[in-house]
């Protein structure tokens, strides 16, 4: 095999159908968001950013700052091991306990990231519980379904948010069959919920565990921030939430939150927790200092909530359509992966907007779209600006298509 040549057909047939990823080199300044400095094939340009998960923009708040910077001062930039072997910090534990108070639980454990948490934990879960059954929301996350597969369970795959298709499938097993539901509460693409409160009654019906991935979610709903779970008053009900720092709480990481048992058998079993080396003690110490302004202080989530009502009145000004999401998310679909990349180059050249086009696998095909975040950051007039820019990007690419 030529295997340059493979590798070089792979990418060109990517770029053929329009699903060639090309970042954006973005420096986002400290004071300056929602506004980033884009170094563009021409040179360096000004671009105002609508497609980050820095929700509330806490990677840039200066307790966040602080801390890290106080703990790298103090703790150094690395862990120096495993969590195992010489890599456990006061940090770690820090933010291990108040992240299970966070969400109502025993106990909580870290990991390096997101993805990270949900491969680990249902790879632990699916190898070790003997004959376990996952039960999967056929949206949920790359990381959940590789967990799952990579587990070798016996797993089902229902349909998005159908508890009828999910309640068929769990029929099908006697109560001592061990089955866990996994779902995500926020689904990051079409911005949707689940109906938490049915996936727990069928859990309780049919004595399966439920594992709910809170990435989304996480500082932004509840009283406190800590999730959909606490807004629904539902985090007592679920057996294990997962959520991760790297976007609304502003840092890197994932964890898992839950009964001490099931925290500790993760804790043991899971090679993704076990044998890499942990998170630095300064992001934990940041995430912590994140996850504390956010508990106490509402107004950036109130802020952010204020300013999605306001994009979406200046989408629908415009003439937009968009999907009228339950949360904060606002995906304006465009059907073709070519048709959205020009609009978002249309949209970044001509009128300084920056919102990456979100092609498959990350959507299906035919579903591309852009996936608009607007944040506490962005003003009045930033919205305004950026609804009409959009409306004169899709006429100028439908006109440059006819
Ligand atoms: C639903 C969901 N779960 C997990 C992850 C992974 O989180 P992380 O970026 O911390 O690895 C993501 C990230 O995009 C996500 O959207």
């Amino acid at each position: 095999m030529d295997y340059l040549d493979f590798f070089k057909n792979q990418l060109s047939q990517l770029k053929v159908q329009g699903r060639y990823r090309i970042f954006a080199n973005l420096e986002r300044i400290v004071g300056k968001a929602p506004y980033a400095l884009w170094h563009s094939p021409t040179g360096p340009r000004q671009v105002t950013v609508w497609c980050s998960n820095d929700y509330l923009g806490m990677s840039h708040h200066p307790q966040v700052i602080d801390a890290l910077q106080q703990a790298v001062a103090q703790y150094g930039a690395g862990a120096g091991g495993t969590r195992n072997i010489a890599g456990t910090a006061r940090s770690h534990i820090q933010l291990e306990n108040t992240l299970a108070t966070w969400h109502g639980k025993e106990s909580a454990l870290l990991f390096s990231s997101g993805y990270v948490a949900n491969e680990a934990s249902l790879y632990a879960l699916g190898t070790n519980i003997p004959d376990c059954v996952f039960f999967s929301d056929e949206k949920n996350h790359a990381s959940i379904i590789h967990g799952i597969k990579s587990s070798r369970a016996h797993r089902h795959i229902f349909k998005h948010n159908n508890m009828a298709d999910l309640e068929a499938l769990l029929r099908q097993y006697p109560p001592q069959t061990p089955k866990i539901i996994v779902a995500v509460s926020v689904y990051s693409m079409d911005g949707d919920m689940a109906p938490l409160a049915d996936i727990i009654t069928l859990a309780k019906r049919y004595n399966a565990l439920t594992f709910v991935d809170e990435v989304h979610a996480v500082g932004l709903y509840g009283p406190t921030g800590a999730g959909l779970a606490e807004q629904l008053g539902l985090s007592e009900d679920i057996d294990i939430i997962q959520a991760n720092f790297a976007k609304a709480i502003g840092v890197v990481g994932g964890y898992i939150a839950g009964q001490a048992a099931v925290v500790d058998y993760v804790r043991s079993f899971a090679p993704g927790f076990i044998f890499t080396t942990s998170l630095p003690p300064a992001t934990a110490a940041a995430a912590h200092a994140s996850i504390t302004h956010i508990q106490h202080d509402s107004t950036l989530r109130q802020n952010l909530h204020t300013n999605v009502n306001e994009l979406r009145a200046q989408l629908r000004a415009e003439g937009i359509p968009f999907m009228d999401a339950p949360s904060h998310i606002t995906p304006v679909v465009m059907g073709d992966a070519i048709h959205c990349r020009n609009v978002t180059d249309v949209l970044l050249n001509t009128y300084g907007h920056y919102v990456q086009p979100i092609n498959y696998p990350t959507v299906p095909l035919g579903q591309e779209r852009l996936r608009i975040t607007v944040t506490p950051a962005h003003s009045t007039q930033d919205i305004r600006g950026f609804a009409q820019a959009l409306r004169a990007a899709l006429i100028a690419t439908s006109q440059a298509a006819a």
